[in-house]
């Protein structure tokens, strides 16, 4: 008898269908998995056997053949356990077959017959859900992300017996209920806050204009001065994540199986901090079954590069194409996935080997030549990518010793918050939402300047030996600084603080 069990497998960061059919037929009892399964599917014959037993049910001594459909998907992971032994089942009659066709099944089985947590169940229930099924059964430990999605009955699987005894009509399973108003009425607590952060305002300043335009930053400054500190504070002033963006964040940590179990959505924006020495497919993903790499984890928030001249060059490298396209797309042998990887871009740097260049109080001992060759390594294209280039001094002893508490995050978010509305609506009928994704298009139509701005433009690129490159940043962040204002059109003041966010090009000819 043949029996036909649904479930799904994930491409990148959404789900399709999978079917998983069993035929038990007279012959020797042997078990075969066809349909491109990888190892940890292929084990999942011992597996399903152990818990068919240990739950109390006959395993056929039958020929079983159980074929995974469509052939050109490479299945993985272990979630086809509990569609697989449903099928051998459901095939040896005791499960009704036509009720299988109901919903969708995903679930590790361990051998005693308990339904283990497995990776992305938050895709399958937007597929579920989108494909017009009943409901889906997930491991109880995966119910509580998967149930974020409405109009879908997510059924939180605990054991193979519990879930047969539901088909079987003689057991009911309460669906999970999870209410997504209250997740996000929960508002995020940071354990961090800008207040923290005494003196520094024209660093802080800068922070809340790239913040507001959703520009990447780097930061440039000795030990001490509080580079760190300023970056891990970040994601506070940010404007919270919408629901869309919560989803889309939260499918990434789903299919990478990064979620914790107790959390149903990720409903702050995410800060990644990587080491140093992370490789290239650590950073943009990768791997035989390709996998999310950090760029994609700091979805929706923030990508933070401490100590970037300490990055291998290959590794800064392949940023720049997630950079460019908000995206990241991994090819190898077996596929080519594209992961979403939209982010703001902060980066942290001493300003020389030694860390002292330009403090007054240390002396820097390195030589041109080694300062040279420790700011080449972050040169050029990456560089060009990065709007604000913002010096950080060391902090004056009296500023740190001060009493008074500085700006609170929550009052700076709300300007941030107001800024970024403005270009939601500027850019409501185009692709991008923020003023950093702008295209020279964008910029000759929302970055008109007077006459007076042109000319300090064009003496600051003289003068200041800013490279020609840096007019269009200046332009895009002028207009970030004009929308922190409410005006709509772009001053020469502001042209005038915008060219102050370009340090680097500045200092290039110190060097
Ligand atoms: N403006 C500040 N207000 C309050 N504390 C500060 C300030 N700047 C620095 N600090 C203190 O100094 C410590 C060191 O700062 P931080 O680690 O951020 O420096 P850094 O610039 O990242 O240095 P490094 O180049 O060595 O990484 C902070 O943990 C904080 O306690
Ligand atoms: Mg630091
Ligand atoms: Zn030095």
């Amino acid at each position: 008898m043949i029996a036909s069990v649904l479930s799904s497998a994930v491409i990148g960061i959404d789900a399709c269908l999978v079917e998983v059919e069993v035929d038990i037929s007279n012959g020797l009892p042997v078990f075969t998995t066809v349909g491109l399964p990888e190892t940890s599917v292929k084990e999942s014959r011992e597996r399903v056997k152990a818990a068919i037993n240990n739950s109390g049910y006959p395993f056929s001594d039958d020929r079983i053949t159980v074929n995974l459909a469509p052939a050109g998907i490479k299945k993985e992971g272990t979630g086809f356990d509990l569609p697989i032994a449903l099928g051998i089942l459901g095939a040896s009659g005791l499960i009704p077959v036509n009720i299988l066709s109901e919903y969708l099944f995903l679930g590790e089985l361990s051998l005693d017959g308990r339904i283990k947590s497995v990776k992305g169940s938050l895709p399958m229930a937007l597929f579920a859900r989108d494909s017009g099924y009943k409901g889906i059964i997930v491991p109880a430990d995966n119910s509580r992300e998967a149930s974020v999605v409405e109009k879908i009955s997510v059924f939180p699987g605990k054991t193979l017996a519990q879930v047969v005894d539901f088909l079987q009509g003689n057991t009911i399973i309460e669906a999970e209920k999870t209410s997504v108003s209250n997740i996000f009425e929960n508002k995020e607590v940071y354990d961090t806050d800008f207040s923290d952060v005494m003196g520094q305002e024209h660093v802080k300043r800068a922070v809340e204009v790239a913040a507001s335009g959703g520009h990447n930053i780097i930061m440039v400054g000795p030990p001490g001065s509080g580079k760190t500190m300023l970056a891990r504070r970040i994601t506070t002033i940010l404007p919270p994540l919408s629901f869309d963006e919560a989803i889309e964040t939260t499918k990434i940590y789903s299919v990478t199986g990064m979620l914790p179990k107790d959390r149903a959505l990720i409903t702050v924006k995410p800060f990644r901090a990587p080491h140093h020495t992370i490789s290239d497919a650590g950073l943009i993903g990768g791997g035989h079954i390709p996998k999310p790499g950090e760029v994609s984890l700091s979805h929706n928030g923030v990508l933070f590069l401490d100590e970037l001249s300490e990055f291998k060059k290959n590794v800064l490298e392949v940023l720049r194409q997630p950079l460019e396209d908000q995206d990241v797309t991994i090819s190898r042998a077996a596929s080519t996935i594209t992961y979403p990887a939209s982010f703001m871009l902060v980066a942290a740097m001493n300003p020389c080997p030694c860390g002292y260049l330009s403090d007054p109080k240390h002396e820097c001992r390195c030589t041109d030549n080694q300062i040279h060759r420790y700011r080449a390594k972050v040169s050029g294209p990456l560089m060009d990518r990065i709007d604000i280039h913002i010096e950080v001094p060391a902090v004056p002893h009296r500023d740190l010793m001060k009493d008074a508490r500085a700006e609170s995050s929550e009052n700076i978010r709300k300007r941030v918050t107001d800024a970024r509305s403005i270009q939601l609506k500027r850019f409501s009928r185009t692709k991008i939402f923020c003023n950093a994704q702008m295209n020279s298009r964008h910029i000759k139509k929302y970055c008109r300047i007077n006459k007076e701005s042109v000319s300090l433009l064009e003496t600051a690129i003289d003068r200041l030996g800013l490279s020609a490159r840096a007019y269009n940043r200046i332009l895009k962040i002028a207009r970030t600084i004009a929308d922190l204002d409410g005006a709509s059109d772009i001053s020469v003041d502001y042209i005038s603080e915008a060219i102050q966010y370009r340090n680097l090009d500045r200092a290039k000819r110190l060097y």
